[in-house]
Formats: structure tokens, C-alpha cells, sequence
């Protein structure tokens, strides 16, 4: 990421099974390669914390391996340049 986006971006690491909906909302959630481990039901918990914890527009980057394990996602599935992501 270039310097002058950087100092624009506060940057967070949480724990998501800590997390309730009504918290704050981002404009970009990263969760690579975790999905993957969860079952059906824990994962679409997780799709649906990180659903209502994007501002409207936010992005979901997710893992290649977990993009199938969203596949209920209520949010919509846009192709970037070198990878796919899900946006509110
Ligand atoms: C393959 S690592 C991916 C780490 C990192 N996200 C990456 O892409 O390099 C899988 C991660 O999933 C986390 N994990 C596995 N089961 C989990 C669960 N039930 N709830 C939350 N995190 C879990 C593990 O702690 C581990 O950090």
C-alpha cells in the first residue's frame, strides 16, 4: 500500500468471534483462510457479523479457499483485478 494511502488507514485486528453487529462499522473486513474451518452454520454467522458490520459500499476480502464457503452471502461478489471480493 502506498505511504500516503496508508496514513489514511487505521488498521485493526480483531477477534470476529467477539464481535456483535451493532459494532462499528469498516469500510474493508479481511478474513483469508478462516471461513474454511468453520462449519456451514458458523460460517454464515460470520458472512452475516461481517455483512452488518460494512458501511454501505464496504468490501469483504476473503481468502481463495473461502470464497465458496460464502456462498450464501448476502452481499454481492465483485471481480478486482487479481482477485474477487464481496461488497454491501
Ligand atoms: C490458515 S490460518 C490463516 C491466518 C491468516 N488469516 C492468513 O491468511 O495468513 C487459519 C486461522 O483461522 C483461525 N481459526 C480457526 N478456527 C477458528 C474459529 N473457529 N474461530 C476463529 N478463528 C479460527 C486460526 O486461529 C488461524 O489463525
Amino acid at each position: 500500500m502506498r505511504d500516503e494511502i496508508r496514513a489514511r488507514v487505521q488498521f485493526e485486528a480483531r477477534p470476529f468471534a467477539l464481535e456483535k453487529p451493532d459494532g462499528p462499522a469498516n469500510d474493508v473486513i479481511v478474513c483469508r483462510n478462516v471461513l474454511i474451518y468453520l462449519d456451514r452454520e458458523a460460517c454464515d454467522e460470520a458472512i452475516r457479523l461481517f455483512s452488518a458490520r460494512l458501511k454501505a459500499g464496504g468490501y469483504l476480502l476473503l481468502g481463495p479457499s473461502d470464497v465458496l464457503a460464502a456462498s450464501v452471502t448476502p452481499l454481492t461478489m465483485v471481480r478486482l483485478s487479481h482477485d474477487v471480493a464481496y461488497r454491501k
